[in-house]
């Protein structure tokens, strides 16, 4: 059998922080279960979000490729010859980053065409899994409808990859190496500090399972 390629995409400005480290785990998990794999920073290319030049909507042109060329392109390529797609956001504003929207744009409505017969021109199948992290705390979560405001992109998701993603969620996430350099007296530094010894190793550990699990999950889809 062929080895599988795993692409995570890293929505987060840093390369070292909550949303890279749950990534690159879920990334361990998927090598550890054979697939090669690739880590995109985002924040690291030159893009911008759709221009609204509709290209990928005209009938005399190839649909499901964006037109714009920049160095989101060759990513939005390699996306449709993975085998699966880690996503990872932190939460900016109650949704998600700019960059992550920017990015969800160009490959979800380069891959949509306003055709209630077909509603998705994404080649095939994709398992996926998304991550979100936060500031916010579980409930904090709940009591702004947040399932909601993120929707979107587990609908698009689901629409384009034809399978909804696997979801894991970080809250209340530990921001700065060292809370007393900013004013930031809304968080408790010392409740941060052992929410994160207790719930991160855990985290990590869902995260590495979640790697081998959107590998074992491709080949089910084949069989
Ligand atoms: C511009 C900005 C906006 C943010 N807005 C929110 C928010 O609305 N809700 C929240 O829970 N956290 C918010 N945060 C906190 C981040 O979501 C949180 O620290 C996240 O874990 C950072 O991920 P990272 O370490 O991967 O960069 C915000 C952070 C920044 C920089």
């Amino acid at each position: 059998m062929p080895q599988k390629t795993v692409l995570a995409v890293n929505g987060s400005p840093r390369r070292k922080g909550n949303t890279a480290e749950l990534l690159q785990r879920i990334l361990e998990g998927a090598q550890a279960a054979g697939a090669s794999t690739e880590m995109v920073h985002l924040y690291g290319l030159d893009f911008k979000g759709c221009l609204s030049c509709f290209s990928c909507k005209r009938k005399d042109r190839r649909h499901g490729v964006c037109a714009m060329k920049d160095e989101l392109s060759p990513v939005l390529e390699r996306i449709k010859d993975a085998d699966a797609v880690a996503f990872g956001s932190p939460v900016y504003f109650m949704n998600v980053s700019s960059g992550f929207f920017a990015f969800a744009e160009r490959l979800f409505f380069s891959n949509y065409l306003y055709s209630a017969e077909i509603p998705t021109v994404f080649p095939k199948k994709m398992p996926s899994a998304l991550v979100y992290t936060m500031n916010m705390t579980k409930a904090q979560y709940e009591q702004f409808s947040m399932d909601t405001r993120l929707g979107i992109m587990d609908m698009s998701i689901g629409q384009h990859f034809r399978v909804p993603p696997r979801k894991l969620f970080a809250f209340d996430t530990y921001q700065f190496s060292d809370y007393a350099k900013y004013e930031s007296s809304i968080f408790s530094e010392p409740h941060k500090a052992s929410w994160r010894r207790e719930h991160w190793p855990v985290l990590l550990d869902q995260a590495f399972a979640l790697g081998k699990e959107l590998v074992q999950w491709q080949d089910s889809l084949e069989s």
